[in-house]
């Protein structure tokens, strides 16, 4: 590994980042290239992405791989990027076990192909005691989905009579989404340029640090990835309490 990070300290780190990889396609088209150019460069910048992860010890990872809504794209481009996926799993699958890292997928699986559902089992299954880095990719995600299959499977529970619907609480609609078991993200970056969550993390984000950058994914490098650390522990999360409050007592 070749990173030697920036300093900033342990404290001031989010223990979880959450990335929507926007430009890919703008990138290729930039160089007169296809969008699946775009997409393949944008494999580096995860791989640099995932390493300054590592090097730094932040805790989770979450990358927004393929949205429920990038189905509209033309067919051409959806096979490639399944293609890319399942491809990626095959090369890299290794070296992240090698480095310690867990891997988990989110999102609706049952519509991809069974072989790459099957790597994508495999995959977690190998790396499921690594305690490096969690990486979570997010493919065929929503926040939508993620937020109806947690009230769909609450309301299995009234129906089996085991829970009342005024019982119902925030926490239990948490415990059902797909991040439940994870810390929330502390900092959302959003690359290439747009500035919306395009139905992410939609719950997850309640309380997140917004970060926007304008570099296109793939140009999205180890100084720009410092760039959004500092940008982040400059910032006061006041979760709402008053900036007094939080002063006085940090960990309130
Ligand atoms: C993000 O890049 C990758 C995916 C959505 C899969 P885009 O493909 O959206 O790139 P732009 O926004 O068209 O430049
Ligand atoms: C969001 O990017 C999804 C991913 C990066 C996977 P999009 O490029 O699909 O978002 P919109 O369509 O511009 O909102
Ligand atoms: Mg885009």
């Amino acid at each position: 590994m070749s990173s030697s990070p920036a300093p900033l300290k342990p404290a001031d780190l989010p223990r979880h980042v959450a990335i929507i990889m926007d430009g890919n396609g703008r990138w290729a088209k930039q160089r007169f290239l296809p969008r699946p150019a775009g997409h393949r460069a944008g494999v580096g910048a995860v791989q640099k992405t995932v390493e300054q992860c590592i090097a730094r010890g932040i805790e989770v990872l979450t990358l927004f791989a393929f949205s429920s809504e990038n189905w509209r794209r033309p067919a051409q481009e959806v096979s490639l990027l399944m293609e890319l996926f399942m491809l990626t799993l095959e090369h890299e699958t290794k070296k992240l076990h090698n480095n310690g890292v867990r891997l988990r997928v989110i999102g609706d699986r049952k519509a991809f192909a069974p072989v790459l559902q099957e790597k994508i089992k495999e995959a977690e299954a190998l790396t499921r005691n690594n305690t490096a880095l969690h990486l979570v990719i997010a493919a065929n995600y929503g926040g939508r989905w993620d937020l109806t299959q947690a009230a769909r499977r609450l309301a299995e529970e009234v129906e089996a009579g085991r829970l009342q619907s005024q019982d119902i609480t925030a926490s239990m609609i948490e415990s059902h989404l797909a991040l439940a078991d994870l810390p929330e993200p502390d900092l959302f970056i959003r690359t290439g340029g747009e500035q919306r969550i395009s139905n992410f993390l939609l719950w997850q984000l309640a309380y997140t640090e917004l970060h926007f950058s304008p570099l296109l994914w793939p140009d999205f490098d180890e100084a720009a990835f410092s760039g959004a650390l500092t940008s982040f522990a400059g910032r006061q999360r006041r979760f709402g309490y008053t900036g007094d409050q939080i002063e006085r007592n940090p960990a309130s």
